[in-house]
């Protein structure tokens, strides 16, 4: 994907919050619809019948009608319960004008829907949860329910009974950030975190945050995890998870972000997540859309119509029967700005995974109504797949309003009525689906036959109760029997990830007393002919692989590191094969990296589990001479300079320097590799305690070495040595609190998107290391945090075209900290800066309500 994405991708937050009153091309000027006001038809509200009459569904599909206004109003989260009821958060203060000035009171709440009729129309609202302040993102966990409420995520239970919320703990405070009443125009929770996702692993994963999370007893464990996507998220039958964001309707991680976060000495290098699945970002609306947020824009537009994705969210990966067997695994997409949703193919192959449209030129399912708004998908446990559709004239939230679309809004009527909202479910055509038996009522065992059932829903549901449950010994029994004899592959998953939920869990006598037998099919697991039962029990058995008395699965392992072909189980074998922590196994992982014809993926998933044993690999390694070459290597050597140990730095320049002489070239582009460091640099040089001896024979040695070894040299320092670099002039104590102080707030609101090692991220934000913005003129740094900035923008020779949003709400000491981070951190030697000097900037450019423009900024 080009460096240089038109700026609409970061425009349309579906459903993230705050910011600036009113953003427009140029200030002052209302641009006029591309589309003729004669094509224009009116928009009012409809009813559910009328809006039902608006919908072209695919040939084969019929669209129904489950719940509407007043059961439910703006539903833009909801999950099923193991009894059938929906649970459904409703954000119901968003954008109730176009100030979006309600938006902080307390109006938005948990429903839970029940008591459905032949027809599945649900009959009854129950309100679980209310008073909450634009709450965005629910799941159920043992008797409670987790709830998102900026900045806040709850756990909450209802004690007696009573249908209604009367406890509630906090689980985290770093949810994103909550509108803040006093000053309206300023907060800005952005890109808040969403969609909770009970991953297969027993870990709950959370789109956009940086933290996964496990239940701990009462409380709860956070590790850290990629940050991703931006609204919605959905797994595949291997657990992987689908996410995307406005222009780009399709990503996945090929490779978990927290796998390879736990390598500090990669360098914040994820290769396998944010992986580009759908490259077709063409949608077919029925009807014109003159109310987008770019509506002026000639070339966002065809017919009329929305060219492509702009709004592009709450992906969803449907995995049941109820549809016909094509549909098995398809991708859906919503587009609420062109009233819409796409189905997608997906076409793994080679431990990757590609998506193409399923209809040509047209969508599964599209909307005459403008105020049509699917803003999330899940599939039901009967199997059909359900829509949460806002149902409002509005979604673009008032941060990236144009002046454009405001002015649509008003002329055409479209802010009001506020507060309505459907939920449809779309069921092939033909006879109603059979009603599911209700998870909650079966007996213990009739749940774990569930995690063989071929919809994942139901599988799912019953392997998350059977976790949160304390199980008997006949359970057990029956895991291990349904893990070792399903014929159903998802089965034999689902049994095995919920044993390791129970071990995880704690010690419960039942799962312990089975150990062996868990040991003896995760055995036979590792050798099933299926490669999605393979890549599972890997992952399932990497607590057993860490213990050197596992004799037995170890020697599964070293065979499967030299015989396995299948390229997914390739990838997990990558990401166990360190899980032993034995170098041997290093090694043999290592090797495997390297007869799999090396994706950089397959590699920093490899180096991901290896943190601290880098060398030791590497040292093995080059007892194959003829391995110098291989990129894998490479990558080892750079973990080890970045560990900046002078003892193992030292030891990686003598095993480079011992390489016999047939090899010298190899030798050679090693360390031309190694010198071009991206985080080890003449800035920031490893301090060893005297000259290596290795440096001044290689220099003999001529060869073209000199060159090679004098970049390398420039990375390395010690005392003494002749033309030192002048150092920076040191922080003093007030500003490296200062430092400190910036840091954390770097961690809690720009890592999210200029991401935790500063790179920036692709279709997201440029980097800040080594940007010359950063490093340059501090007041166009501060104007950039106090008020934002529109792209075009050039960063380090890349144009970028996005919306940096402004975060105005950091106090004074706060912008000073974070710009003082910024300015020290990544081998920058820039001045640190002041806090009085942002509170000047800050009351001289008081008036200032838009974002900045980079001409403004350099013009100065
Ligand atoms: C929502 C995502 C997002 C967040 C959060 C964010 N930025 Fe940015 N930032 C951007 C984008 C996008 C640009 C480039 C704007 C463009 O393309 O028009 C940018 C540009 C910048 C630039 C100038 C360009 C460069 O790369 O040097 C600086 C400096 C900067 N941001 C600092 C910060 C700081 C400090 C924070 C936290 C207080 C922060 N940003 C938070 C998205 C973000």
């Amino acid at each position: 994907m080009p460096r240089s994405v038109s700026r609409h991708l970061l425009s349309y937050l579906v459903l993230p919050l705050a910011g600036l009153a009113q953003i427009g091309d140029k200030a002052g000027e209302v641009q006029r619809p591309i589309v003729p006001a004669a094509l224009i038809p009116p928009s009012p509200a409809l009813s559910p019948e009328e809006e039902l009459r608006t919908f072209k569904v695919a040939p084969g599909y019929r669209i129904e009608l489950v719940a509407a206004e007043p059961l439910v109003g703006h539903p833009v989260a909801a999950t099923f319960g193991p009894d059938g009821r929906l649970w459904v958060v409703e954000m119901k203060g968003y954008m109730a004008d176009l100030n979006g000035s309600k938006e902080d009171q307390p109006q938005g709440r948990v429903v839970v829907l029940s008591d459905p009729d032949t027809a599945g129309r649900f009959r009854r609202s129950t309100v679980f949860l209310d008073g909450l302040v634009l709450p965005r993102a629910i799941a159920l966990h043992r008797d409670g329910v987790l709830v998102g409420e900026p900045p806040n995520l709850w756990f909450c239970r209802d004690r007696d009974g009573d249908g209604k919320a009367d406890e509630k703990t906090l689980v985290a405070s770093d949810f994103g950030v909550r509108v803040d009443p006093a000053r309206p125009q300023l907060a800005n929770p952005e890109r808040a975190p969403n969609g909770l996702t009970w991953g297969h692993d027993n870990w709950l994963y959370v789109g956009a945050y940086t933290a996964r999370l496990h239940p701990a007893g009462e409380g709860w464990r956070a590790e850290p995890d990629d940050f991703r996507g931006q609204w919605g998220q959905s797994l595949d039958d291997f657990g992987r998870i689908y996410h995307n964001s406005n222009s780009d309707q399709l990503r996945v991680d090929l490779v978990p972000g927290h796998h390879l976060l736990r390598n500090p000495h990669l360098g914040g290098r994820l290769t396998g997540t944010n992986f580009k699945v759908a490259t077709d970002q063409s949608v077919w609306p029925i009807r014109v859309n003159p109310g987008i947020n770019r509506g002026y824009r000639p070339e966002m537009l065809q017919d009329h119509k929305l060219k492509e994705f702009t709004a592009a969210c709450a992906p969803w990966v449907y995995r049941a029967d109820l549809f016909p067997a094509d549909a098995y695994g398809n991708a859906f997409v919503c587009e609420p700005a062109g009233n819409l949703i796409k189905r997608n193919v997906l076409f793994p192959a080679s431990a990757r995974v590609s998506a193409a449209p399923y209809y040509a030129q047209a969508e599964f399912l599209a909307s005459t109504d403008e105020r049509f708004r699917p803003v999330g998908l899940l599939t039901g446990p009967e199997g059909a797949l359900y829509i949460l559709d806002m149902y409002h004239g509005v979604i673009q939230h008032r941060i990236s309003l144009t002046s454009y679309l405001r002015a649509q809004a008003e002329s055409r009527g479209l802010v009001s009525p506020h507060g309505l909202g459907r939920v449809w479910r779309i069921v092939p055509t033909g006879p109603a689906a059979a009603a599911t038996p209700s998870l909650a009522s079966l007996p213990e065992l009739a749940v774990v036959a569930e995690l063989g059932s071929s919809n994942a829903w139901l599988r799912e549901t019953a392997q998350r109760l059977l976790v949160e449950r304390a199980p008997s010994a006949a359970v057990v029994e029956a895991l291990v029997a349904l893990a070792a004899n399903s014929s159903s592959p998802s089965g034999r998953v689902h049994a095995l990830w919920t044993l390791r939920g129970l071990e995880d869990a704690g010690p419960v006598p039942a799962v312990a007393q089975a150990a062996e037998d868990i040991g003896a099919v995760l055995a036979k697991a590792m050798r099933d002919p299926r490669p999605l039962v393979r890549v599972t029990a890997w992952r399932v058995a990497e607590p057993r692989l860490a213990r050197a008395e596992a004799t037995s699965l170890r020697s599964i392992l070293r065979m499967a590191l030299l015989t396995e072909r299948d390229p997914d189980v390739l990838t997990q074998l990558a990401l166990s094969g360190t899980a032993t922590g034995d170098v041997a196994f290093d090694e043999l992982t290592a090797r495997m990296c390297l007869r799999a014809a090396e994706p950089t993926f397959l590699t920093d998933a490899f180096l991901g589990g290896l943190a601290g044993r880098e060398l030791e690999t590497l040292e093995g390694l080059l007892r194959t001479p003829a391995l110098a070459d291989r990129p894998l290597v490479l990558a080892l050597a750079r973990c080890v300079l970045a560990e900046r140990d002078p003892a193992r730095v030292g030891r990686l320049l003598l095993a480079i320097h011992t390489l016999p002489e047939e090899v010298r070239p190899a030798q050679l582009a090693l360390l031309g590799g190694l010198a071009a460091h991206p985080a080890v640099t003449a800035k920031r040089p490893v301090w060893l305690p005297a000259e290596p001896a290795v440096l001044a024979q290689l220099a003999k040695l001529g060869l073209g070495y000199p060159t090679a070894v004098g970049k390398l040299g420039q990375l390395l320092v010690w005392p003494g040595k002749p033309g030192l670099p002048a150092t920076t002039v040191p922080l003093s104590n007030i500003e490296q609190k200062r430092y400190d102080a910036g840091k954390q707030v770097y961690g809690g609101l720009c890592a999210a998107c200029h991401q935790p090692s500063g790179q920036g991220l692709e279709g997201l934000a440029p980097p800040l290391a080594g940007s010359e913005w950063v490093n340059g003129d501090p007041e166009r740094l501060i104007k950039v945090v106090l008020h934002g900035l529109r792209g075009p923008i050039e960063v380090k020779g890349q144009a970028y075209n996005y919306d940096m949003p402004a975060a105005g709400f950091l106090s004074d000491a706060q912008v000073a900290a974070v710009l003082t981070y910024l300015r020290r951190e990544w081998d920058h030697e820039a001045p640190p800066v002041a806090e009085e000097t942002v509170r000047a900037l800050r009351a001289r450019t008081r008036s200032r309500t838009d974002a900045w423009t980079a001409p403004e900024l350099v013009g100065r």
